[in-house]
């Protein structure tokens, strides 16, 4: 062993290993003595049994070093193994190690086979990076796509620059004329001189954007108004005002007969609901050369769609939610609503509002989506506030309730 452990240059502090290990070797053949059953055949560190202590090492998270330090003891046992001398020494070292393995190996092997080794873990974890690296590369192009391929919103057509004009003017208007008096309507139209049944006043207020929009992408038409995708999207158009401008005005719950919609709002609306339509009409049947059927399969369109149609289910309960107040608690006109997004926000109608009008805006990607998205917006957002603050003042408890005006936790 001295020959050998000199020969091979190993330190000292090798030796006095070696002499440790033979003490506690010979300590160890004590105790294994007195018991038969514990004395087993050596077992060499195969190259099998080195991959599966290697998968046990990883798997019981040891780490490389332990590893290194059965191979060395492989190295070791070769050493002890030339010298006859040392031979049974040798066996119980090996006995020994192979026992420490062997009893950790019996345990996990049940473990391990239950868990995926270190390879399979990395194997996933590349396909999954591969895989999302795939899709936002895909998702950058469509983006690029949808951008790109969006017909430029200001043409050569001098009417319809000027439309886009004034409906950029209008934008800015409603948000002033609301932000200084909200609309006189509902619980804010009561002290209006003239004034007619809500239904009739609500049925007033979006009947041109039926008549106006039909009567231009379906009697005047364009060159896109025969074709597919830009039928569709005056089909969404139509079934939305369909709801809107003849299905909600016939179902609104009035109290007792009272008459709260100024004739004021119902007619001058029409400026607003008037140019919304012509915008959709001409946009679907002129203007808008992206909307074909290459536009509608793009991850965007769909993201889109599916926002609006959220925000239109979310419109009609709602507006449901507020219908079925009534009759009040104690046959009063108002109460507090519950359900839905009013557990979080006073004008949770107007939130769905305006999520359906921005997914609009994405699926057609034009001026006509952008001009109603934003008048909603100078509409809602300062009604939400003094609407907030009516029913903060109506009702003691709303406050404790902690609602937000328009946009649920946030504002
Ligand atoms: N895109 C836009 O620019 C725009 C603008 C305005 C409205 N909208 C949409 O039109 C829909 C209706 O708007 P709105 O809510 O402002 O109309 P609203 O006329 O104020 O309310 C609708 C109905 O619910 C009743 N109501 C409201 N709050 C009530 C309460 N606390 N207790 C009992 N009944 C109650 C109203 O009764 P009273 O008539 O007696 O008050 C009315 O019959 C909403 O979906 C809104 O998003 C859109």
């Amino acid at each position: 062993m001295w020959t050998h452990t000199l020969s091979s240059g190993r330190s000292e502090g090798r030796l006095h290993r070696v002499a440790q290990d033979e003490e506690q070797d010979t300590k160890t053949q004590r105790r294994r003595s007195k018991s038969p059953s514990s004395r087993r055949a050596p077992k060499n560190s195969s190259p099998g049994n080195l991959q599966r202590m290697w998968t046990h090492t990883l798997s019981s998270g040891r780490s490389e070093d332990r590893l290194h330090r059965v191979e060395q003891d492989d190295e070791d046992t070769k050493i002890y193994n030339d010298d006859d001398d040392e031979e049974e020494d040798t066996k119980i070292y090996n006995d020994d190690e192979d026992d420490d393995v062997n009893n950790d190996t019996s345990s996990s092997t049940s473990i391990s086979s239950l868990l995926p080794s270190a390879d399979d873990i990395q194997v996933v974890v590349s396909k999954v990076v591969e895989k999302a690296r795939k899709i936002s590369s895909d998702t950058r192009r469509e983006v690029e796509t949808y951008v790109n391929s969006a017909a430029p919103w200001v043409t050569k057509h001098k009417l319809w620059n000027r439309v886009l004009q004034w409906a950029a003017a209008l934008v800015l208007v409603c948000f002033v004329a609301e932000t200084i008096s909200p609309t006189a309507y509902g619980r804010f139209g009561d002290s209006s001189s003239i004034t007619l049944d809500s239904r009739i006043g609500w049925w007033l207020m979006e009947l041109p954007c039926s008549v106006v929009f039909v009567y231009q992408f379906f009697v005047v038409g364009g060159p896109r108004s025969h074709m597919y995708v830009p039928r569709c999207m005056a089909a969404i158009f139509c079934c939305h005002y369909l709801y809107r401008g003849w299905v909600f005005p016939y179902m609104i719950n009035t109290y007792a007969g009272v008459k709260n919609f100024s004739i004021v709002p119902a007619v001058f609306s029409w400026i607003v609901t008037c140019t919304h339509a012509y915008l959709n009409a001409k946009w679907f049947s002129t203007w808008g050369t992206h909307l074909d059927r290459r536009w509608v399969r793009t991850r965007c369109f769909k993201v889109a769609a599916a926002t609006y149609y959220v925000g239109l289910i979310l419109i009609i309960w709602h507006d449901k939610i507020l219908r079925d107040l009534r009759p009040c608690p104690g046959g009063k006109r108002y109460c507090i609503p519950e359900g839905g997004l009013f557990d979080y926000a006073t004008c949770a109608q107007y939130t769905a509002e305006l999520i359906a009008w921005f997914g609009f805006w994405a699926m057609s990607c034009g001026p006509n989506g952008a001009f109603i998205f934003l008048v909603s917006v100078a509409n809602l957002v300062p009604r939400s506030v003094v609407t907030h603050n009516w029913y903060l003042s109506k009702f003691d408890s709303y406050r404790s309730l902690g609602r937000s005006r328009l946009v649920p936790g946030l504002w």
